[in-house]
């Protein structure tokens, strides 16, 4: 296959989507819309990537660079439209001879696959493809137009379609491959006279035909090529995102109980023999061991689990949870940049952070780990077989050593020795017949107010 170069087009504001943020950096199932498509990208191989940003958007730039550190950054310091950003671009392809992809960055459900088959299409004889869609509802997409005999002769913008234009469905999802020599020709012809004044990228396949060249057509699934424009367009791409990353989930081996009710992040790495209860919500980087099961309304990021493991119901696991092999995570836990070592059992009511806590350790109903002193964040270390009783308080920076034990209700600021016991309240007193005493005096004196 001939070399590849992509273009990535990131450079609009996406007005419609009414936000602060450049559209490209909404998120979907956890990672942004451009992370997708260069992630996509990426699997072509390419030898050159040239991502096409907007004036003032280093936020843009750096996430481009976090996925794919390779590429090259240009600003299109006017967004006169998708063929005018190519434009920018072009300077980066010098002595590039091959086939150049263009990408749209707000379309983020395209795979690698389809994006390969794109590439494949383009030959000596055939020196450009476009990818096409049967639109369900085609409206605000380019529309493909073909001859009589079915060969594409160009896309009609939306708001530059006639009535008849606008009933066709077949669609534009963005993508295009076309040989570099070409791009170079027929980019300069392209001009602005259309209802929006733009430059258009899509004109390039009326000029291609024009100048006698084949333009092939490859179709692909309407829900790979979503172009996320509004809110209601992000949320429909997170709704696919997610059937597909359920059924990935069940196709390596974890039950869902009810899948919809599971959210996965792009990244999640699930094991086989893995139980996900209902309402469950994973952050980024979150890898789960095999036969790990993780209970209803839990919600996890940044966390590792090893095999074995049990998590929630109500469980939280913030970035840095390092959970051990049969570790036993509780309700209402929460767990952060802590490693819960192997058959340690956090079960309930508790926050660790900043921790270690040793194999086969027991931590008590309500046990805190005080780690902040609103300046700094401590370590709190516990032993192997520790036993930390309820509702201890255990202020950071401090050590209980293995197989120690820390009496309930204590507040903890020296280092426990191992096998040691640490006590930290007041001693407990008993008054024989208090209570009835006490009963009798409030009754007799409320009786008297009467
Ligand atoms: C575009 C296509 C349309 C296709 C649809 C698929 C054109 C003219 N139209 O329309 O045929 O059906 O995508 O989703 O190409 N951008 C820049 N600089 C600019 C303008 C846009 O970098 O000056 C970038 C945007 O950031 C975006 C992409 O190009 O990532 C597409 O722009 P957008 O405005 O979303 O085009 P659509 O109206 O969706
Ligand atoms: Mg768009």
């Amino acid at each position: 296959m001939n070399s590849i170069a992509i273009i990535v087009l990131a450079a609009g504001k996406g007005t419609r989507m009414r936000s602060a943020a450049p559209k490209v950096l909404h998120r979907a199932a956890g990672r942004s819309l451009l992370g997708h498509v260069l992630n996509a990208a990426a699997a072509l191989q390419p030898t050159r990537a040239i991502v096409v940003n907007g004036p003032g958007q280093a936020d843009v730039a750096d996430e481009a660079l976090r996925h794919l550190p390779a590429a090259t950054i240009v600003t299109q310091e006017e967004r006169l439209g998708t063929g005018h950003a190519v434009s920018i671009a072009l300077p980066g392809l010098k002595k590039f001879s091959g086939t150049v992809m263009v990408l749209y960055g707000d379309t983020p459900l395209l795979s690698a696959d389809t994006l390969k088959a794109l590439a494949a299409q383009v030959n000596a004889k055939t020196p450009f493809a476009v990818l096409g869609f049967e639109a369900e509802n085609p409206t605000g997409y380019g529309r493909l137009l073909r001859s009589a005999a079915g060969n594409l002769t160009g896309i009609r913008e939306e708001l530059d379609a006639s009535k008849k234009e606008k009933s066709i469905r077949l669609c534009n999802s963005g993508v295009i491959a076309l040989d570099a020599g070409l791009l170079a020709q027929l980019l300069p012809l392209v001009g602005n006279k259309n209802a929006k004044g733009e430059y258009y990228l899509t004109d390039l396949v009326a000029l291609a035909v024009k100048a006698k060249k084949r333009v092939a057509l490859s179709i692909c699934p309407e829900d790979e090529v979503l172009g996320v424009n509004t809110r209601a367009q992000l949320s429909e791409v997170e709704t696919r995102m997610q059937q597909r990353l359920r059924g990935l989930a069940m196709e390596g081996g974890a039950t869902l109980v009810s899948p919809e009710s599971v959210f996965f992040c792009a990244d999640t790495v699930v094991g086989a023999d893995v139980v996900i209860e209902p309402h469950v919500v994973f952050g980024p980087q979150v890898v789960i061991g095999d036969n790990v099961v993780i209970r209803a309304f839990s919600h996890i990021e940044g966390a590792h689990i090893s095999a074995g493991a049990t998590i929630g119901p109500f469980a939280r696991l913030r970035p840095g949870a390092e959970i051990g092999p049969d570790a036993h995570i509780g309700n209402f836990v929460e767990i952060k940049k802590a490693r819960v070592e192997s058959g340690a059992k956090v079960n309930h009511l508790s926050y660790i952070g900043d921790a270690r806590v040793g194999a086969k350790a027991n931590i008590g109903a309500g046990t805190i780990t005080c780690n902040y002193d609103g300046f700094n964040k401590h370590l709190t270390d516990i032993g192997a077989g520790a036993f930390i009783g309820s509702n201890s308080s255990l202020v950071a920076p401090v050590s209980i050593g293995d197989g120690a034990y820390v009496g309930s209700g204590s507040v903890i600021t020296m280092d426990v020795p191992e096998n040691a016991l640490a006590l930290e309240r007041s001693k407990q007193t008993i008054r024989d017949g208090w209570a009835a005493r006490f009963r009798a005096l409030r009754q007799a004196v409320k009786a008297k107010t009467r």
